[in-house]
């Protein structure tokens, strides 16, 4: 186990993602119904940027066309085809932390 404060808890407010970028990958931070995912940063449909995505009932919806993401495996949400790496993350002592090893 290694993990990696990526963000404070404090930056990450219910509801709303943000991005951050680690050894150049970017990664999508949420906060949906007080649990905290995290998943590659962009769609793979044409790259938009999920962090600025609409959280509902547990999926992503990507900005620019609609694609939705499960938050808990990255999977796309109308095919179940696997698309987005999930991420370890874990909250912790005010920290957001992400086991790059797992
Ligand atoms: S770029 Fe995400 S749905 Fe098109």
């Amino acid at each position: 186990m290694a993990f990696q404060e990526v963000a404070t808890s404090q930056a990450l407010v219910e509801g709303q993602g943000i991005e951050v970028v680690w050894q150049g990958n970017i990664i999508a931070l949420f906060r949906h119904s007080g649990a905290v995912y995290a998943l590659d940063g962009l769609c793979m449909h044409q790259g938009g940027p999920l962090a600025k995505g609409k959280l509902a009932e547990g999926t992503i919806q990507c900005p620019w066309h609609g694609w939705k993401y499960d938050l808990k495996t990255g999977n796309n949400s109308a095919t179940c085809q696997s698309m987005l790496k999930p991420y370890c993350v874990r909250e912790q002592d005010g920290k957001i932390e992400i086991d790059f090893d797992a």
